[in-house]
């Protein structure tokens, strides 16, 4: 009997690690700026338009504005943010995606889980850089 052999596994590990850098370095030069992109199409509104997040948190966002929605907190979860650590990045943008997948299937306690997760001040204070 053939036993897998460790060190195959090992490069397979190796290789895996060594795209996900790829992936991670093409983000971070990327030209556009998906966090941006993201905060103005759903965060941002004009002055008495109640932006997509506000709708959400709501229960009135449309399934298509929840799965745009969606499809942009992914890129969030990959982005590169401005300012703080890494984990906590991902432990906030994991929980927003967490919970706008939620409201997109209508689970019952999403909404108050997307409010807790899209607070704009407890992710800009440390995200977000200073504004002179
Ligand atoms: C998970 C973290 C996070 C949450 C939650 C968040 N933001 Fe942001 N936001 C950022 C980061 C990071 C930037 C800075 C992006 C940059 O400068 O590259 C930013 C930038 C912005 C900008 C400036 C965009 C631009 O074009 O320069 C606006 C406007 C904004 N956020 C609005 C909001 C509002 C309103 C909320 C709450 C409803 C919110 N954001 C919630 C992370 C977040």
């Amino acid at each position: 009997m053939k036993s897998s052999t460790p060190r195959t596994s090992a490069l397979l590990v190796a290789a895996l690690v060594s795209a996900c850098g790829l992936v991670w370095h093409v983000n971070a030069d990327e030209a556009s700026n998906p966090i941006k992109e993201s905060m103005k199409a759903f965060h941002k509104a004009p002055k008495g338009v109640d932006p997509v997040c506000k709708k959400a948190g709501d229960g009135k966002a449309s399934a298509e504005e929840l799965s745009k929605l969606v499809a942009s907190y992914k890129t969030l979860i990959s982005a590169k943010p401005p300012r703080g650590d890494e984990a906590s990045w991902k432990a906030k943008t994991t929980a927003l995606l967490a919970a706008a997948e939620g409201l997109k299937i209508g689970a019952p306690d999403a909404a108050a889980k997307y409010k807790e997760a899209v607070n704009c001040k407890a992710c800009h204070s440390v995200h977000k850089p200073e504004t002179k």
